[in-house]
């Protein structure tokens, strides 16, 4: 690779192989929350709790207690779930039937959708601070209203539903206009031609090397997944694409009915 090209990588997103690459290496990181000064409960105290913002041994452990709580879910109740709330939803509200039916089988009680839509706006970094005002309040009744824990547990088990919230509403909001003879095929349709998360970002670590050219420490790396990578790839693919699929299959199953 040029000089220039890779001078250009704070701009330009990676190719599909790139991708691949990137996504396989530990010495491209997911970039870190900032560290320190955040009050439990807080926004930044989520950020810096959840597995989506850590590398390393710490990403692996709270990795796990994420993938310990997917493990417990049946897709097929999921799927039904989901289906049953559709049909009592206003079709606007639709796409967020999913954190609904997560929250409830994750234990959650009270309405907890607007909440984690609050969090989920801010989760990236870079809100505002309004946003970020927003957000804290949404940990609050989060915190309320899921079943008490250790806080990272706790903190992992919002993670879930935060990474649900939108990827998933968009999933469904896609597949609906690709259209399809079940929610399966609506579905893979948007998932190979408008995926929901079209990318995502890695910071090249000392001694980062791709295409075995040098990637400068710190360096930023936007990753396209627009290439068959919907769900990501590598060292950290998203844990909850089976849940995804049910959640979204059971709310398609009544808006692709109603559409026929
Ligand atoms: C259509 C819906 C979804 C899409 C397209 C999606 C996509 C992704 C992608 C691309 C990543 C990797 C990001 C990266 O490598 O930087 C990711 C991570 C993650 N996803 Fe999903 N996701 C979806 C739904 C869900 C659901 C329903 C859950 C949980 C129930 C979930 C939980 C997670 C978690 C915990 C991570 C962080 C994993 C880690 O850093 O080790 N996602 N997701």
């Amino acid at each position: 690779m040029s000089a220039e090209a890779l001078r250009a990588y704070g701009r330009s997103m990676t190719t599909t192989d790139q991708a691949r690459a990137v996504l396989e290496d530990p010495r491209f990181l997911v970039p870190e929350a900032p560290a320190g000064g955040a009050a439990p409960g807080t926004m930044r105290w989520l950020r810096q709790s959840v597995a989506r913002f850590g590398n390393g041994a710490v990403h692996r452990r709270r990795r796990a207690l994420a993938e310990a709580e997917l493990a417990r879910l049946d897709e097929t109740v999921l799927r039904d779930r989901a289906r049953e709330l559709a049909r009592t939803t206003a079709p606007d509200l639709a796409p967020y039937v999913p954190v609904a039916v997560l929250a409830e089988a994750l234990g959650a009680r009270g309405e907890i959708v607007p909440a984690v839509r609050a969090v989920a706006a801010a989760y990236q970094p870079g809100a505002s601070d309004t946003a970020m005002a927003r957000a804290d309040d949404g940990v609050a009744t989060l915190m309320a209203g899921l079943p008490e824990g250790e806080p990272e547990t706790v903190a992992n088990l919002i993670g879930l539903l935060v990474q649900t919230c939108d990827a998933t509403a968009a999933l469904i909001v896609n597949a609906r206009r690709q259209g399809g003879s079940s929610a399966e095929e609506a579905t893979a349709l948007a998932l190979r031609h408008d995926p929901p998360v079209r990318a995502t970002r890695r910071t090249a670590a000392r001694g980062a090397v791709l295409d075995g050219c040098p990637v400068a420490e710190g360096t930023e790396v936007p990753v396209d997944l627009t290439g068959g990578l919907a769900f990501g790839h590598g060292i950290r693919p998203c844990p909850g694409s089976r849940c995804a699929l049910a959640l979204a299959h059971g709310v398609l199953d009544v808006l692709l009915e109603e559409s026929r």
